[in-house]
This record gives C-alpha cells, sequence and structure tokens, in this order.
C-alpha cells in the first residue's frame, strides 16, 4: 500500500492551517483522543467500501480518492454532466460499523505534477444505517466547508461537531469552472458506546435576568417535533458543559449552546424521558450522565433515575433505580454514574427526576462488556457464528496451534509483568536511599480514612469522583499518533534529527542546558493539575532533615467562597478561614485584627486520589512549609486529620495579578477621561521587583516554579506580590495553557524554547518566563503574549529560537515600557541559557532603574 510516512506530513500540514486545529483545543474530550486516520492512504478501508455517484475514467474511480496516493491516475474524480445546481456526485466510505469521526482531509489531484484538479469547497452526509442520510453542519449551521487551494497539500478540518456514523459521503461542490477531483482521508476512532439513536423530549427554554437561555439539542440529527426521535445530537458529541451553563466552549453560539436542559414545570409526572437505542444486545456496565448542578440558579443533578431495559422485543418488567447523592456544596458541572448491573438490553429507557426546578445534561455515555459480548454471541464479520453442533467440525489441529498461541503470550506476558515489577520494586529502594523523607508524622496520618469532610454549614459533600475523569472515552478510545507532546515534536523537526548526526549542534544545545537529570527531580506535577516547584532531590535532601512546622486547622472553620481551580486529584477552593491567626508560626506576622476571618486558598486532594497523588500533595506540603520568603505565598496551615487532605495558604485581597491589572489603566489621558482606577510605572516597577526578589529566593534553594506568570502572582495591600501556583486548570485561564491529547497542558506562550522542544525546566527557563510576565505587566494584562499567533504558531515560532536563524519573534516592546526595561526582556529570551541573566541580576538591574 502506498502509505507514506504521513503522520509527519500530516502535523507539518497542520502548521501550515492551524485554524484547522483551532477548535480541538481545550474542547472536546475526543477531539483530542480519538484522530487516528481511519485507513484511506494506509488501505485498512478496503476497495469495495470505497464507492461514488460516478467516475470520469476507470483510472478515477472511487477507489483512487485515497489521500496521499497516487495509485491510478492520481485520485477520484466524478463525471459531471447536467447544470451545476442537479449534480450531487460524492465519494462515498463505508466503514463496515459505526465511527466517531472528529476531522477529515482533502486533496487534490497532483498526479507528479500532470494534475491539477482539486474542490475548493465541498459538503459531507452521513449515515448510520446505509438509508437515511443527514447533512453535515457546523455549530453554526453551515454546510460547506473550505477546502483545498492547490492539487497537492492536505487540507485537514476539524468536524465540530464530529459524525457518528458507518457512511460518510464527500460531496464536491461543483461550479463548472473547474474539473474536480479529490483524495480523502477520515480520522476518528470506533464508536464504542454502540449508541444508534436517543429520543428524548426537547430541550426548553431558560429566562434568567431577561437574557433568554437557550437548553434546545443544538446539534441534533434527527427529527424534532415536539419530542426528538431517530437521532443523536449534543449528548453524544463529546462535549462536556462547563459548570456555568450559560457560558461555553464554543465560540459565537448563543448562552446555553452546551446542554439540553428541561423545567419540571413541563413535566406533571416529574421526570423526563429519554430511550436510547443501541446496534445489538449488550452486556452493560455503566451509564454516565455529565450534569449541571448550578443550584443557586435552581439547577441540579437528577435526583432518581429509573431505566427499564428491553432485550428482545419486550421491556423488562423490573426496572434499576439509582439515588445519587445530592451535592449542595459544590456548583461544578459533574458526571454522575450509574451502575446497570450488567443488564443485557438493546435499548434502554431511563426516567431522570427532578430534584429541581431545572435539569441539564451536557453528555450522556455507556459503558457495555462489548469483548465479553464479541467472544461469546456475535457472529464474526467474516461469516456464521460457529456453534457447539455437530455437522459443524472445527480443526482440531488449529484449535492446538491456538492454545499454543495462546500459552505462549499468556508466558510472554508473565515475563513482562515479573520485569516490570522488578524495575519498580528496583526504583523505590533506590528513591528509598536517596531520600528518607516521607516517613514523619504525616505518612501516619495516611491511614486515617473518612469518606466526607465538610465546611461550616455542616452539610456532607462527598466530592464526587467522576467529576475528572470526564469519561471513558479517554481511556478506550487510543492516542491519535499525529498529535505528540511538543518534547517528542522535537525528532519531528527536520533539524533535530539532522544536526546530531552531521553538525552534532544538539549536544552542545544540550550541555548548554543545566538540567537535572529525569530521575533527580522529585516530580510534584498534578495534584491540582498544577506544576509544584519542581526540586532537585538533592536539595530535598538537604531539607528532609527538619520537622514540618505548620499547625493542623479544624475543617469547621472553613467557609467556602468560590472554586479557583481544579485538576485531576483535587481543587483549589478560596474559603474564609475562622481564627487561622492562632495556627500559625510566630515568625510569620499577619496583619490581621484578631478574631477576623480572613481569606486563604485551600488545596485539597480528592479522596479517591491514588496512593502516588497522596504522597506528592505530602512532599508538596513538605517543601511549601519550608519557603519563607515575603514575596513567595506562605503555608498557612494544614487539615490532615481527615480525608480529604488539605493545605491552607495565604490568599490576598486583591485577587491574582492579572486580573488586577486587567481591571486598572497606566496613569495618562486614557485613563483620566475614561475614570478607570490606575496603577502608576513605579507602583509597576516595584511589583516587578517583588516577583524578582521572590524568584531570586525560590532560584537560591534550586526551585524551579515551572509556571511563573501574572496570574499566579497574587497581590494585597500597598501592591505587595506573593508568587504562588494554583495548577493550570482555572478555568478563566484555560486559554493560556495547551492541552496535549487531552493529558497535559502547558502554558506554552510563558515557555522557554528548550522547556517545549526538549522539556527541560530549569531556573534559566524561569528567567524567560519571568521576561513573559514582565511583559505582560507593561501591557497591564490587556492580551495574551502572541495572542496573533495560533498555539500551533507558537510551538513553530519556538523551532524558529532553536534554529535561530533570526526568523522568531519576540514580543514587541510595549508602548510604556521604557528601553533599559525591553532590554531586560529580551535578555531573558536569550536562545543560550548561559546568556539569561539570573535572578539575582534581574533584581539588581530593577532596583538600579528604579529613578525611571
Ligand atoms: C436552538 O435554539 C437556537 C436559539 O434560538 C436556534 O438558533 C437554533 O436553531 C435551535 N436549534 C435547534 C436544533 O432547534
Ligand atoms: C455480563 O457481563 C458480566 C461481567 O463480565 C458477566 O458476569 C455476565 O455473565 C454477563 N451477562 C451475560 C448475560 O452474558
Ligand atoms: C418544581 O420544583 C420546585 C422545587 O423543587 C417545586 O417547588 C415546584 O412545585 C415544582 N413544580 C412542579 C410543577 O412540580
Amino acid at each position: 500500500w502506498c502509505y507514506k510516512a504521513i503522520y509527519s506530513s500530516v502535523y507539518t500540514r497542520v502548521l501550515r492551517d492551524p485554524s484547522s486545529l483551532k477548535g480541538q483545543i481545550n474542547q472536546s474530550i475526543f477531539a483530542c483522543v480519538c484522530r487516528s486516520p481511519l485507513g484511506m492512504s494506509r488501505g485498512q478501508i478496503l476497495d469495495e467500501d470505497i464507492s461514488a455517484s460516478s467516475q470520469w475514467s476507470d483510472s478515477t474511480a472511487a477507489k483512487y480518492g485515497r489521500l496521499d496516493c497516487e495509485e491510478g491516475d492520481g485520485a477520484w474524480c466524478p463525471e459531471i454532466a447536467g447544470e451545476p445546481e442537479n449534480i450531487n456526485e460524492f465519494l462515498q466510505i463505508d466503514l463496515r460499523s459505526l465511527h466517531f469521526i472528529t476531522l477529515v482531509g482533502t486533496q487534490g489531484r497532483h498526479a507528479g505534477g500532470i494534475g491539477n484538479e482539486f474542490a475548493q469547497t465541498y459538503k459531507i452526509k452521513y449515515s448510520r444505517d446505509g438509508s437515511r442520510w443527514i447533512s453535515w453542519r457546523n455549530r453554526q449551521g453551515k454546510e460547506v466547508i473550505e477546502a483545498n487551494r492547490n492539487a497537492y497539500d492536505i487540507v485537514l478540518k476539524d468536524l465540530e461537531p464530529p459524525i457518528i456514523a458507518r457512511f460518510i459521503r464527500f460531496m464536491p461542490v461543483i461550479d463548472h469552472s473547474m474539473n474536480v477531483c479529490m483524495r480523502v482521508e477520515l480520522y476518528g476512532c470506533e464508536w464504542l458506546d454502540g449508541l444508534v439513536s436517543y429520543n428524548s423530549p426537547v430541550g426548553q427554554q431558560m429566562t434568567l435576568n431577561g437574557q433568554y437561555i437557550y437548553l434546545n439539542d443544538s446539534v441534533y440529527d434527527g427529527a424534532m417535533s415536539n419530542s426528538m426521535t431517530e437521532g443523536l445530537g449534543q449528548l453524544t458529541d463529546g462535549m462536556c458543559g462547563l459548570d456555568d451553563f450559560t457560558h461555553s466552549h464554543v465560540y459565537n453560539v448563543w448562552p446555553g449552546y452546551d446542554y439540553v436542559g428541561w423545567t419540571n414545570e413541563s413535566f406533571s409526572n416529574g421526570y423526563v424521558e429519554i430511550m436510547f437505542e443501541f446496534d445489538r444486545t449488550r452486556n452493560f456496565t455503566t451509564m454516565k450522565v455529565h450534569c449541571n448542578n448550578m443550584f443557586s440558579r435552581r439547577v441540579k443533578t437528577f435526583q432518581k433515575v429509573v431505566c427499564y431495559f428491553r432485550s428482545e422485543s419486550d421491556w423488562e418488567a423490573t426496572p434499576i433505580s439509582f439515588s445519587p447523592v445530592m451535592d449542595d456544596v459544590n456548583p461544578s458541572a459533574r458526571f454522575v454514574t450509574v451502575s446497570l448491573y450488567n443488564h443485557m438490553a438493546s435499548a434502554i429507557k431511563c426516567q431522570y427526576y427532578f430534584s429541581d426546578i431545572w435539569m441539564m445534561f451536557s453528555e450522556i455515555t455507556f459503558q457495555s462488556d462489548t469483548a465479553m459480548y464479541n467472544t461469546t454471541l456475535s457472529p464474526p464479520k467474516t461469516g456464521p457464528p460457529i456453534r457447539d453442533d455437530p455437522t459443524h467440525k472445527v480443526d482440531d489441529s488449529n484449535t492446538r496451534i491456538l492454545i499454543g498461541c495462546l500459552v505462549a503470550i499468556i508466558f510472554i506476558l508473565v515475563a513482562i509483568i515479573v520485569i516490570i515489577l522488578w524495575r519498580q520494586v528496583w526504583q523505590k529502594m533506590l528513591e528509598k536511599v536517596s531520600r528518607r523523607m516521607l516517613d514523619d508524622e504525616l505518612t501516619a496520618s495516611l491511614s486515617i480514612q473518612s469518606e466526607t469532610f465538610t465546611y461550616n454549614n455542616n452539610s456532607p459533600s462527598s466530592v464526587p469522583s467522576e467529576q475528572e475523569s470526564s469519561s471513558t472515552y479517554e481511556r478506550i478510545f487510543p492516542l491519535g499518533p499525529d498529535y505528540q507532546e511538543p518534547s517528542r515534536l522535537v525528532r519531528k523537526l527536520p533539524e533535530f534529527s539532522q544536526t546530531s548526526e552531521d553538525t552534532g549542534e544538539l549536544q552542545i544545545v544540550q550541555e548548554g542546558v543545566p538540567h537535572y537529570a529525569e530521575a533527580d527531580i522529585v516530580n510534584l506535577q498534578g495534584v491540582t493539575g498544577g506544576n509544584t516547584y519542581a526540586v532537585p532531590a538533592l536539595t530535598m535532601d538537604l531539607l528532609s532533615g527538619k520537622d514540618v512546622a505548620v499547625e493542623e486547622f479544624p475543617r469547621k472553620l472553613l467557609t467556602f467562597k468560590e472554586k479557583l481551580g481544579e485538576g485531576q486529584f483535587g481543587e483549589v477552593h478560596l474559603c474564609e478561614a475562622e481564627g487561622i491567626q492562632d495556627f500559625m508560626d510566630e515568625d510569620f506576622s499577619f496583619d490581621v485584627i484578631e478574631n477576623q476571618t480572613v481569606l486563604v486558598a485551600v488545596k485539597m486532594l480528592r479522596t479517591d486520589a491514588n496512593k502516588n497523588a497522596r504522597n506528592d500533595f505530602l512532599k508538596e506540603i513538605k517543601i511549601m512549609s519550608r519557603l519563607k520568603d515575603p514575596n513567595i505565598i506562605r503555608l498557612l496551615a494544614v487539615c490532615m486529620s481527615s480525608d480529604p487532605l488539605c493545605m491552607i495558604t495565604e490568599y490576598m485581597e486583591n485577587g491574582d495579578l492579572n486580573q488586577f491589572l486587567s481591571r486598572h489603566e497606566p496613569e495618562g489621558m486614557i485613563a483620566l477621561l475614561s475614570n478607570a482606577p490606575t496603577v502608576s510605572y513605579s507602583n509597576l516597577h516595584h511589583m516587578a521587583t517583588q516577583i524578582a526578589s521572590g524568584m531570586k529566593y525560590l532560584s537560591s534553594l534550586n526551585f524551579v516554579h515551572r509556571d511563573l506568570a501574572t496570574r499566579n502572582c497574587l497581590v494585597g495591600k500597598n501592591f505587595t506580590i506573593k508568587i504562588a501556583d494554583f495548577g493550570m486548570s482555572r478555568n478563566l485561564y484555560s486559554g493560556d495553557y495547551y492541552r496535549i491529547q487531552g493529558r497535559a497542558v502547558l502554558p506554552i506562550r510563558w515557555m522557554s524554547w528548550e522547556s517545549i522542544l526538549l522539556g527541560k525546566f530549569t531556573t534559566s527557563s524561569d528567567v524567560w518566563a519571568f521576561g513573559v510576565t514582565l511583559w505582560e505587566m507593561l501591557t497591564f494584562c490587556k492580551e495574551q503574549p502572541y495572542s496573533q499567533l495560533s498555539d500551533e504558531q507558537v510551538i513553530e515560532n519556538t523551532g524558529e529560537f532553536f534554529r535561530d536563524q533570526r526568523r522568531q519573534i519576540y514580543l514587541p516592546q510595549p508602548p510604556m515600557c521604557p528601553d533599559p526595561v525591553y532590554k531586560l526582556m529580551l535578555s531573558c529570551w536569550h536562545r543560550n541559557t548561559k546568556e539569561r541573566p539570573s535572578f539575582q541580576e534581574i533584581h539588581h538591574t530593577l532596583l538600579d532603574c528604579i529613578g525611571y
């Protein structure tokens, strides 16, 4: 098969057409993980499954419409006859089973320079059963997809919303101005849910402060009248709604877009009934329903669900019923998991009972035991099922070979497991030798388990375990091979592979970067989705002798105010703490009046976090407890006596520097006219100097922050600044992070080239981030760094920094930035890490030019 190195070419082409990728970032669960080519170019899709309405000649038949292939005359070309408006030419692909399709690629006919035919625009139709065809529209309702501009480049387009279908038709828009030929590829993965359609009452409209919130199913593809029938839509589009249902990930849509919602006014029986039809009888384990829980707006998760099952043609008489724990504390949207107890069914009918006036869902998924089913009951694709009947003789020798193979495979697996276990034990031993730091009083409190915690209102709030894991898709869908971590990206930049061979430049580069070997870093990533300080193990050892000098704080004195951020294993809440002064170090003066409540940030670990996350959390506490600097956020107290483990840190009344500056204007005409609050240049300078001072302290301990930015600096009275780390998943700043395959998020706009390309985080890369932070401050955080570049272009620009051929783009000098300060910024972005100033020097420089 004419398989080329399509993966690398896809990536570079995406970089050439970054708009095609834009929609995917931070949005859909699938969009990131379910993007594998389905086999047009590599040939897994057979010729017989590719058909067309017509062909120009035998050498331009449907089977030649494969992306990046040059067989035949180089593409599929239809025979075009008749008037443009009557032309309905299409190239049809049968995927043999339902697939979730997130991306399409098209290309024209090049044929080594002979051809010059391509489709400038096209439409897509799809079908799940081969008889009912549905026209695809994007989220804004547009059918036509812009495609190629020349005969050779591949143009990739995200399908937003994605398609769930077995048959796909590409329909070039033909206007006789040129001949049209196409080569195509589909990207996605198999649709393992097996859901073919859902029928439900139509979503309703809410009036909120005079604004309409449209809770209809915006992308439903079935029939829609009083109820919705025979289609799939928003509940299966892989996109989970935000905590606040009036907002959406999607750009330029009406409020309420992400959710389908109903009010109890219209349902006198108190429930909404949704029926789900599946491709075949399945053995169901669970159903997950992503619900909004913004109780302040009278929206809540359902209080009870009753599900009926249909296996053959009759509905089973006994339904199952489930009542989730109501949560009146945490307003986050969440997945509620309902166990279906291995019921066999081809259709499920569920009645969701209202617990308040509104109920809103954004996603419903089903998990079924397909593997089990496949091996025992389903007929193999290519023939009749083999049954235990005497007329059907199973070849004995084949069976023996099969058993032999299986035994061999089992042995190999066992061997692999043994090796892995052995390595882990070995690593553990090494770890123990190098740092004896966990065996102290903190570990002891680990064993205390408790499922709930309370704030001072005493209402139990179980932290729902599914909230973050979002969906099974992450687990069940394979990662697309064409989107990789940027540090892997380096291998794809042709220069990198060359330099190491011919000039040895890469070698030099790596020597130039002082970095710790991976194993030397105590990696504290991920407790709240954040990167906490990366600490060389050496420093940890120096620190590990002393005791942790933080006190236990009674949890009931905390009052929840708002959620600041969350991550895979934890959340950060803003809380009021009563009488915390009594729990703090004497050496730390906290200028609050006795018995007043104090704002604090509470970082807490979910109760279901795994052991690694717990250990990391404890290490983070140890590290934090030793950071004592006027410009670094202090750890005030901990709650370790019961789950969830919490650490309580300072919070400052003016919030983070990013929001603080965006609310202010520089002193000058505009501020005078608009009457906006101002910050003078000297105060700005004062704040920058404090950040430099805090970083100087961190770097003196060899701590690497990894995520220095204005969003991670807090502002107190009189422009005092403290550096914090909130983790990376505050919704407010989600656009600042680049999501890789739905797993890691990286603040690429603040990251040095070597952090992005080589994965090296050092004090020098913190210096780089400091330069960007300084730039943010001098622009008053009115725009994101490199706001005119897409995420992909930022990564591309990183490559330019590496190549250093003067094509790299630097952040421009902000209007109010004096020359010496811009010079300082530029020095922070020096390609050679050794030539970047240290924080000591930066602090010194800033102090020196205070007269400015
Ligand atoms: C949903 O409501 C919006 C806003 O009124 C409307 O524009 C859109 O067409 C509706 N969608 C469907 C599928 O009815
Ligand atoms: C469904 O799956 C479960 C777990 O794999 C199994 O125990 C049960 O027997 C299955 N049910 C049927 C009817 O096959
Ligand atoms: C809707 O729910 C609210 C709150 O639970 C309740 O007070 C009201 O009576 C319900 N309305 C109807 C029509 O059931």
